[in-house]
């Protein structure tokens, strides 16, 4: 009750870093006793002793991603997809390979596929602002279409929505299955608790979204899945792990990511033009288009996304198991840990740790990551499973799409910017994020 209604996720862990004066204490986390037989974990909650969960050979990231909740397979086509894996079992090099190697060879379709994409989003923002005078533009309705096309058009050459027009709201409700174990809807909590917390939603449920799904990548994914079948995965197991991939791991996180960075630039007009100035400036630099040199030269772009990630990690908790009996270092104490016992981080303690970021910790400061200084604080940055100063390789648990995830926070700014000198949002609270409507926009001369 604490967790979900009462006290809401990062109250539930402060409060009990206040009562035990620990940051590393053992408590029982939801889902309800039909859903988990052990709701006992080990919380990570600073910087120091959260780090712990990316070795590989402290911690089995076997059936963890869901923490002491695992969903059923038959929500993957009855295979175990990447995340799923421990780095021990030999399939999880290859399905992170296949991955790996399909974002390095899409890698020149991301700023167009983007640019595309979000263009039509804002100018849809803008003519429903139009037509209804001023009366709030849901930006997280708009986004759900929007990353999702940009996905399959960035990963695979084709539009989802071209395929099956409402494939972004099928995808969502796969989502929602998995995902609903951790989310409060707003119901009465009569209602909430045994539908949403108490029982695994039926796999049955969605069985025709996941099948409209699997229709899109056997097609779309083909070259991708041939890459997976060379590297040993058959083809089955190569596109329900693009299916995965593409919709849990990276739509998943960008749902929440680009309202994440809105709400976190909302309302200051002063770094608005700041962004503007410098992204204007890359961008004729490099004669008029948006290049990946001109993104690396937006230092202050760079710092607010990076920022927002800090602040405000689209993913929140991870988990993994002892491998064996260890201690386990906070900046004050250690701790035994036995093998077996799960380990749980809540990402934004860590991250909003004060022994690291100082008395600004929980604020958000726009240029914190500029200059040789800032980018010191890198590697307090966790949001991608692992530290920003390091990356993504198939002996590791790190996200292989930590680049992308930050490019996609660049594009992003600078398709605003470009377009806008202000806006305005308002900003209120959804099931795993923030919500957000954009109440008015102000044109850039030139755009
Ligand atoms: C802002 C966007 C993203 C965020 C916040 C994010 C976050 C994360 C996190 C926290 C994990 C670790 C999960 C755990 O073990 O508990 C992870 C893993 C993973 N992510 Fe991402 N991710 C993002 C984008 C992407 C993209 C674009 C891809 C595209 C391929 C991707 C694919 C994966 C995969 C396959 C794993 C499992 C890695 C492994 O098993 O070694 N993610 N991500």
């Amino acid at each position: 009750m604490d967790f979900y209604y009462r006290q809401g996720h990062e109250k539930y862990f402060v409060s009990r870093i206040e009562k035990y004066g620990s940051t590393v204490v053992r408590i029982n986390v939801p889902r309800g006793p039909f859903m988990v037989l052990d709701p006992r974990v080990v919380a990570l909650l600073d910087a120091k002793s959260f780090p712990v969960l990316f070795d590989p050979s402290k911690v089995e990231k076997r059936n963890t991603l869901g923490g002491t909740y695992v969903a059923s397979t038959t929500l993957t086509g009855g295979h175990r997809v990447c995340a799923y894996l421990d780095t021990s079992e030999p399939a999880h090099a290859k399905a992170k390979q296949m991955l790996l190697s399909l974002l390095h060879s899409r890698r020149d379709a991301f700023i167009p596929a983007f640019r595309s994409n979000f263009s039509s989003l804002l100018s849809v923002v803008e003519m429903q602002l139009k037509v209804g005078k001023g009366k709030p533009v849901d930006f997280n309705k708009l986004n759900d279409v929007a990353v999702y096309d940009f996905l399959g058009e960035a990963y695979f050459g084709a539009r989802p929505s071209a395929f099956t027009p409402d494939l972004a709201s099928k995808a969502g409700k796969w989502l929602l299955l998995q995902l609903c174990p951790l989310a409060t809807l707003g119901l009465p909590m009569l209602i909430e608790e045994p539908l949403l917390h108490s029982v695994p939603l039926p796999p049955a449920l969605v069985r025709g979204d996941y099948k409209a799904l699997h229709a899109y990548f056997s097609a779309a994914g083909a070259a991708a899945i041939d890459e997976g079948e060379k590297l040993g995965l058959s083809r089955e197991e190569a596109c329900n792990n693009l299916i995965f991939a593409t919709t849990f791991n990276s739509y998943g996180a960008m749902k929440l990511l680009l309202p994440g960075i809105l709400t976190c630039i909302s309302g200051d007009e002063k770094l608005h033009k700041k962004l503007a100035v410098e992204i204007r400036a890359a961008v004729a630099g490099a004669g008029g288009e948006v290049t990946l040199a001109a993104l690396e030269r937006m230092e202050l772009t760079k710092s607010v996304v990076w920022e927002a990630l800090r602040l405000d990690p689209p993913v929140k908790f991870q988990y993994g198991r002892a491998k064996a009996d260890m201690l386990i270092e906070s900046h004050d104490a250690v701790y035994e840990v036995k093998k077996g016992e799960l380990l749980l981080g809540y990402q934004p303690c860590a991250t909003r740790d004060a022994r690291v970021f100082g008395d600004t910790a929980g604020k958000f400061v726009a240029d914190r990551f500029v200059g040789e200084d800032g980018r010191k604080l890198l590697r307090y940055v966790y949001w991608s499973n692992g530290r920003e100063t390091e990356d993504p390789t198939v002996d590791n648990k790190q996200c292989p799409g930590k680049d992308l995830g930050v490019l996609v926070g660049r594009m992003f700014l600078v398709q605003l910017f470009l377009r806008y000198d202000t806006f305005t949002v308002k900003v209120t609270n959804g099931p795993l994020g923030t919500n957000v409507a954009f109440t008015s926009v102000t044109k850039a001369p030139a755009a």
